[in-house]
Order: structure tokens, then sequence, then C-alpha cells
């Protein structure tokens, strides 16, 4: 793979970082994963948006143009061959000798990487997923793509030795999100249910475009948060992310959700989904 890193097109085994990087020794940075179809970047322009933001809450400055960071992603999608699978990108502030504060000038680290991975075509489309809840034991401003990932890495592996496929997290008995994902709801009267923005929730892009294509359908929205009870008992439960697009949750801490497959909704949401990133 050629990747690339601060202003190089390399090969992956020639891209070398400092051990003194920021991102290394305080997780002092944000990344974003933007998915691709068929060659070309999902959503790019809502993961530009959410990265300047990010960047910006933590006092950061991005060292080119998110117009400069689409056209390498491109190369290196192009140059890959990659059809299907991810871009990873991470903006770290920089390497200097381990110190809290940083210097102002500081150069700041940008990495971008593809991975190739199927995404439309899985299994979990059919069956649905798994997910388990547990206490939401993330820090307070989750709405900043913070590589601080330490909380979310535990909860998948706890979800995972039980044979889950990803945590819910909970906090004051209302689920926030996924560990890497959003949360959705549809009620019996067929109203989907997600929690609005806030420090609370990563902003998902993913998120973003299903609402307005859920809008654009006529489907009765309402941004609230709601519990794990509720969403047993809804008709339909979903997750949103830029890796799994749209999929269905099936089971909840072990109880089947509706019928345990995935219902209406979800599928008409899905196509719509596929269907507008082409
Ligand atoms: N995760 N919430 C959290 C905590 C996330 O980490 C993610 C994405 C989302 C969904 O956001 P989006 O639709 O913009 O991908 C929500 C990425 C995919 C990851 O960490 O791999």
């Amino acid at each position: 793979r050629t990747v690339y890193l601060n202003g190089a097109f390399l090969p992956e085994n020639e891209a070398h970082l400092s051990i003194f990087d920021r991102g290394f020794l305080f997780g002092d940075g944000i990344y974003e994963v933007t998915a691709v179809l068929d060659g070309k970047l999902i959503d790019s322009a809502l993961h530009m948006a959410r990265l300047e933001r990010s960047v910006g809450e933590i006092g950061g400055r991005l060292p080119i143009t998110t117009d400069e960071i689409v056209e390498i992603e491109k190369c290196l999608v192009a140059e890959n061959q990659l059809t299907e699978g991810v871009v990873y990108l991470q903006y770290t502030r920089g390497a200097e000798d381990r110190n809290f504060f940083y210097a102002e000038d500081l150069a700041p680290t940008l990495v971008i990487f593809t991975q190739a991975k199927t995404l439309e075509h899985v299994a979990a489309v059919e069956k649905g997923l798994k997910v388990k809840s547990m206490p939401d034991q993330r820090w307070a401003r989750r709405d900043i793509k913070s590589v601080c990932l330490l909380p979310q890495v535990m909860a998948k592996r706890a979800a995972k030795a039980e044979g889950f496929d990803e945590a819910w997290l909970v906090e004051n008995g209302l689920v926030t999100e996924g560990a890497s994902s959003t949360g959705y709801i549809v009620t019996r009267d067929g109203r989907i249910v997600t929690r609005a923005n806030s420090q609370a929730t990563l902003p998902g892009c993913t998120r973003l475009a299903i609402l307005d294509l859920a809008r654009e359908a006529g489907l009765a929205l309402e941004e609230r948060p709601f519990s794990v009870d509720e969403a047993k008992a809804a008709a339909e439960v979903w997750l949103t992310s830029a890796s799994n697009f749209i999929v269905s949750i099936t089971n909840i801490d072990g109880a089947a959700v509706g019928d345990g497959t995935p219902g209406p909704m979800f599928k008409r949401l899905r196509a719509l989904y596929m269907e507008n990133a082409r």
C-alpha cells in the first residue's frame, strides 16, 4: 500500500513517526474514517467539516486545506486500486519532548491510509447485529472525534467476550450511542428516534445523511434520547456509521428485537442510502 505522511506518498513500510508524537504520548489527536464504494469517497464533505470542527475544538490547525486532503485521499484510493473499504485519516499536534504544554509552532502530523474492506454485501445486512448495553465510561466531550479510544476498546472487548457485535453505551438510564456507531429506534407507531447532537455523542456523518433521506421520504423523526428498555420494545433498532452505513440491531442484551430480523423501514433506508451513495 501507498500511504500519506506529512506531505509525502510513501510505501507503508517506509512511513515512520516519532516516538515523541503527541498522538502516541497523549492521544492528542483527531481522526476520521470515510467509506469508499466503487472507488468513490462517501459523505466526504461531511467528514471534512467534522474534521475541521474537531481540530478547531482542540485548538489545533490542519497543515493543509480539506480540499487538499480530499485530493490526497482520492490519489491514495486510485494508487491502491481501492474499490471498497475505508480511508483513515489521523491528525496529531506533532512531536516534541514530552510536555503537557506544547510549543505553538509545532508542525502537526497528518497520516492518511486506505484499508480494503467489504462494506456493502455483509452478513449483518441480512441477519442484523447483537448489542450489549453497558455504562458509558467516556469523557464529557464526545462530540470531538478524539483518538483517545480506550473506553471504546474496553467496551467492545467486553461485548465481544459475550458474543455481541457492538456495545451500546448508557448514561443516566439513556443510550448515548454505540462504541463506534450512532443508535436509533423505530417506535411501534413508525417514528424514527435518535438523540439530538450534543457534547454527549459524536455527530455522525452517516446520521446526517440518513436523516436527510428519511426526511425526503416523508418519515417521522424525533430527536431525543431513549432507554435500553424502550429500544428492546421498539419495532426496529438500527445503528449507523461510516463503515456499516445503516445496519439493523436484532438483539439487545440477549433479547430479540421484534421477530429478531431486520425490519422494513431499515430495508427501505439501506436501499435509499446505497442508491444515493452511487
Ligand atoms: N466511528 N459514534 C461514535 C462514537 C463513533 O466512533 C462513530 C464512527 C459514530 C458514527 O459516525 P459516522 O457516521 O460519522 O461514521 C458514532 C468510526 C467509523 C470508527 O471509529 O471507526
